[in-house]
């Protein structure tokens, strides 16, 4: 018999969260979720279900109306705005579905900004900007600036700049919602391969092809989890109720 022994705690612990916005709505009404680390997940679900709300307080954006939140081992609520700004710049990266890329600003100089409440020299930051655009297949366009590239090229400098920092998780909100279908594929691959160079990543959006692509799927309907499938630790559980 094997005996799991945790090194580290879970990148995402989540537990009872839920959000209630002024004027009533319960975007999220109860959520469990436990992410560890090295996985890729998508969280899926129709608009309106809650996936932003989600990912803004599994971020650390937002707080919840009630529940708990732990980001690699430490306690959302327990910490004040700079500790939370300060977990944030150490441990999570976010990609947006509209990049959110400073104009006028070169590709590395974009990737660059990741690494700035790292305390790390200008210019080394502009070595590590200027590898992660390797890494995403664009060290041919450190140069370029975001109207000089393609849709598909933006959103893997936003990939590089979410990842540049080494982050715990990577979180992308609809990541691939503005491009053609090559291009998503191209990022969807990037992720993949992101994840296996160690990367959690959770990807969330509303598009069932999308989501079949990762090895877990966690629904989300109405602001609750309604399924979760391909949960790495319920799987070692119920080989534990086998033997
Ligand atoms: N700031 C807010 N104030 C009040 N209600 C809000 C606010 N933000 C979201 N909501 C409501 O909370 C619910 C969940 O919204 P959320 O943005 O999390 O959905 P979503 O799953 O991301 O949808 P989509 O796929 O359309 O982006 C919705 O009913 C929405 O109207
Ligand atoms: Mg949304």
């Amino acid at each position: 018999m094997s005996t799991v022994i945790r090194i580290a705690p879970p990148v995402v612990e989540l537990a009872g969260v839920t959000k209630e916005y002024p004027g009533g709505v319960a975007a999220l009404r109860g959520v469990d979720l436990t992410v560890e680390r090295g996985e890729l997940l998508a969280i899926v679900g129709p608009s309106g279900s809650g996936k932003s709300t989600l990912l803004h307080i599994v971020g650390t954006l937002d707080l919840p109306t009630a529940g708990s939140v732990r980001i690699a081992g430490y306690d959302a609520a327990a910490l004040g705005d700079r500790k939370l700004s300060a977990l944030r710049a150490q441990h999570i990266g976010f990609v947006f579905q509209a990049f959110h890329l400073v104009p006028g600003m070169s590709a590395q100089d974009n990737v660059a900004e990741g690494l700035l409440y790292s305390g790390l020299p200008r210019a080394e930051r502009r070595r590590r900007a200027g590898d992660a655009l390797e890494r995403v297949g664009l060290g041919e366009r450190l140069k370029h600036r975001p109207h000089e590239l393609s849709g598909g090229q933006k959103q893997r400098v936003a990939i590089a700049r979410a990842v540049v920092g080494e982050p715990d998780l990577l979180l992308a909100d609809e990541p691939t919602g503005a491009l053609d279908s090559a291009s998503g594929e191209a990022v969807m691959e990037l992720l993949h391969e992101l994840n296996k160079e160690g990367a959690t990543i959770a990807v969330i959006t509303h598009d069932t092809e999308i989501s079949e692509m990762l090895p877990r799927q966690v629904r989300i309907r109405d602001g609750l989890v309604v399924e979760d499938v391909g949960n790495p630790v319920a799987a070692s559980l119920s080989m534990g109720d086998a033997r």
